[in-house]
């Protein structure tokens, strides 16, 4: 494998690779950029096929993370940590502990979070063996609320900019997912006299957030295309394709889900179809602005006004999208690689 000439390689700066004989630990670091603190960013568990798709991932999101966390104006670089592993049948206690001893020694170059298939429980299991762990629980508290108060605002953005409406009463919004971020997107929705469609594989879910009858619920092949004004894609990545996009009737897509878009091309084409896509690690922010204050030494209420200005960023790609026909995550892109330069 030549790391350097690797399609997802963009002058990362370190590239740890990790086995731990005893507990069957398979790892990897990547940190994208370090900065001038340390490279925080998510560490996912999965079944990778094989492990170009486990080192095609690391780079990718780690580089992903700086991009994100630039935008949100946040001084830490970018990192992604990944266990190749089924999350359901090789997470052990022994895999967890010798991964925090693999973390620790990286000297808090990095520090992990939880991400798809690891928990905050996870990260205080980690935390036995390395003090570079971010994400417990009651520190800086559950994330996803911080999440959904994001795509909120960008919600709201996407309305004013898309139909010069203030609010959003009697907006049909279809929302994809109904787990912790999807949750409290459509508690806060409902408050502000949306018309709500959800689905989620987990009958369970949908039923908890139906328990009054307000709320339509459909199957998870229809979601993303009814007769609404937005789709928020809240629980998977890889949805929106050039057919979906044909077959879809909402002119908004802004949900948390990370990466949406099935590929670059999507983008362009959302654009060519009039649909105004907020890219994810915009709307998707609040997570991390309210995860990071402690370490960037802001206050819970800056956190949330950091949160809310969310809706102001959206408004500015929007524009520039607009007056430079550009798709909006070609904007995104060269307004956050001009605040890396500033903030790292
Ligand atoms: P979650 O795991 O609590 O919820 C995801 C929900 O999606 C679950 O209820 C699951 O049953 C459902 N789901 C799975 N496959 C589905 C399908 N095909 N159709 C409909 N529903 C399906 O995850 P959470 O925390 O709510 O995050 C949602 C998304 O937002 C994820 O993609 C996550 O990576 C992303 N995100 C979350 C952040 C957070 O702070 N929690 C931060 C940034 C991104």
């Amino acid at each position: 494998m030549k790391f350097f000439d690797f399609p997802q390689f963009d002058a990362h700066e370190h590239l740890n690779i990790f086995h731990d004989h005893e507990s069957g630990l398979n790892a990897i670091v990547a940190i994208h950029r370090r900065g001038k603190k340390f490279a925080v960013g998510g560490t996912r568990m999965k079944n990778y096929l094989n492990f170009d798709a486990a080192l095609d991932d690391a780079l990718r999101l780690s580089k992903a993370m700086t991009y994100k966390l630039a935008l949100a104006g946040i001084p830490l670089g970018g990192g992604k940590s990944v266990i190749i592993g089924d999350p359901g049948k090789d997470k052990s206690p022994e895999i967890l502990a010798a991964f925090g001893s693999c973390i620790d020694s990286l000297q808090g170059a990095y520090c992990c979070a939880p991400d798809v298939g690891t928990s905050a429980s996870d990260m205080l299991e980690i935390r036995n063996s390395t003090p570079y762990v971010r994400g417990i629980q009651n520190e800086t508290g559950d994330s996803s609320l911080d999440t959904a108060i994001g795509v909120f605002h960008a919600i709201r953005a996407a309305m004013k900019h898309r139909f010069s409406k203030d609010n959003l009463q009697g907006v049909r919004i279809a929302i994809q997912g109904a787990g912790n971020v999807g949750s409290h997107l459509h508690a806060m929705l409902k408050r502000e006299g949306t018309e709500l469609i959800i689905a989620d594989v987990n009958n369970e879910r949908t039923a908890a957030l139906n328990q009054d009858g307000q709320t339509s619920v459909v199957g998870i092949e229809e979601i993303l295309l009814q007769d609404v004004d937005i789709v928020a894609p809240c629980a998977l990545g890889n949805v929106i394709s050039k057919d979906v996009i044909d077959k879809m009737k909402a002119v908004i897509i802004c949900g948390a889900a990370n990466n949406q878009l099935i590929d670059n091309e999507v983008a362009g084409y959302l654009n060519q179809k009039n649909i105004l896509y907020v890219p994810d690690y915009v709307a998707n922010a609040g997570g991390v602005i309210g995860g990071c204050r402690i370490d960037c030494d802001y206050s819970e209420e800056e956190a949330m006004s950091r949160i809310e200005r969310i809706h102001d960023t959206c408004l500015t790609i929007f524009e520039q999208s607009t007056t430079q026909g550009k798709p909006t995550p070609e904007i995104v892109n060269t307004i956050a690689e001009s605040r890396i330069k500033d903030l790292l």
